[in-house]
């Protein structure tokens, strides 16, 4: 069975699975998000196009979360609408993205759109970050972009201030652009943005899909100084605007972000510990990155030699538990381990903690 299907089959099951397969968020978050969707709907606001700057405050709230009050905001469908339109602002056919492996790898896909290539360093390794000094050699006359995913989706791993600067600092010496992928920031207490160093050439992509669980509404947005903004702007195809209740939602998150962010950082620390527990259990697995900077880590499986696949496809369709095996993030690695998202309720990571030693034992022994 494909992934397709095991994604046809989870959402078929949407209520009873255990959804770890795509660092979404599923723990309950303060009724206000809700309310003010609710709220949107009751007074029919979606019977018009959204105030295409953005939903009055959004924009601001969004720029008051990173402290950034001097840039610019353009409110997307999703993170991944802005990086569309930033790799397709920025890049000529024959271009280079220096970007990682494993990586978020349809961000390398709108690369590959713009007629470009990812030149992607091998980080699944210690200490499964992108080092400056490699990012430096990786550079020629031909590399336009620095994209650094931090945290790092899937590994977890995040950036020290000092690592963050020394990236930067090769992106200016190149005359790069970076974009800094902050989708998982909220998990990393300590997190730094790139713009700090590089303000001029830095463009942040941001999301609301993962701390306040809103994947399904696509809300995200993409900041730069208004002269880096302006070019990206030429590809926005999204001039009507973006939804109006996800945005609604979007600013309720933010108005209330004292009130989850403590309780999903404490629920996210507990649940690593189960799922750690668990791997311990099982001879040939391990954890390259933990405590995890974001709401998933990787479990390498390689010396189990049980393919990851079959990880996924029984955890899911014997136990409800949807994990990602590694091959949609890496293309050299992703037959070494599988990815699993923990933003969720504790007492459903428990089935986690329960089921994966018993799919790897079953696995293990069928194997000749
Ligand atoms: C690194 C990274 N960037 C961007 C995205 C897309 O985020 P959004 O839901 O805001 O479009 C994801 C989603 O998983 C991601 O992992």
């Amino acid at each position: 069975m494909t992934s397709i299907d095991n994604f046809e089959f989870a959402h078929e099951h949407r209520r009873d699975v255990v959804w770890m397969s795509q660092n979404t968020n599923t723990i309950p978050m303060p009724r206000a998000i809700k309310d003010a969707i609710l709220r949107s709907v009751e007074e029919s606001e979606y019977n018009l196009y959204p105030f295409k700057r953005g939903l009055s405050g959004l924009p601001e709230a969004v720029k008051e979360d990173l402290g950034l009050e001097e840039q610019d905001v353009l409110i997307t469908n999703g993170g991944i609408e802005g990086e569309y339109m930033a790799t397709r602002a920025l890049l000529r056919p024959g271009d280079e993205v220096i970007s990682t492996d494993p990586s978020f790898l349809p961000i390398h896909d709108q690369i590959a759109m713009a007629g470009a290539r990812a030149v992607e360093i091998d980080i699944y390794r210690e200490d499964y970050r992108l080092h400056a000094d490699w990012a430096n050699e990786a550079a020629t006359a031909r590399s336009r972009i620095l994209l650094l995913i931090d945290p790092n989706n899937p590994l977890g791993s995040g950036y020290t201030r000092s690592e963050v600067r020394a990236l930067a600092e090769v992106a200016k010496d190149h005359g790069l652009w970076v974009i800094h992928d902050i989708t998982y920031r909220d998990f990393n207490p300590g997190h730094v943005l790139a713009s700090e160093f590089y303000p001029d050439k830095t463009l942040i992509s941001y999301s609301f899909s993962k701390g306040p669980g809103l994947a399904g509404m696509r809300v995200g947005a993409l900041l730069g100084m208004p002269d880096a903004l302006t070019p990206v702007k030429k590809y926005d195809t999204n001039v009507l605007g973006t939804n109006v209740l996800a945005q609604r939602a979007a600013l309720a998150a933010l108005q209330c972000k004292g009130e989850w962010l403590p309780m999903v950082r404490d629920i996210v620390r507990k649940n690593q510990e189960i799922i750690r527990t668990a791997v311990k259990k099982v001879k040939g697995c391990s954890l390259p990155v933990f405590p995890s900077m974001a709401n998933m880590f990787v479990i390498d499986t390689a010396q189990t030699r049980v393919d990851p696949d079959a990880v996924e496809e029984h955890l899911l369709h014997d136990h409800l538990v949807h994990v990602r095996a590694g091959g949609y993030l890496s293309k050299r690695f992703g037959s070494r381990f599988v990815r699993v998202s923990f933003t969720i309720p504790t007492a459903l990571c428990a089935k986690f903690g329960d089921a994966f030693p018993k799919v790897m034992e079953a696995l293990a022994s069928a194997k000749p």
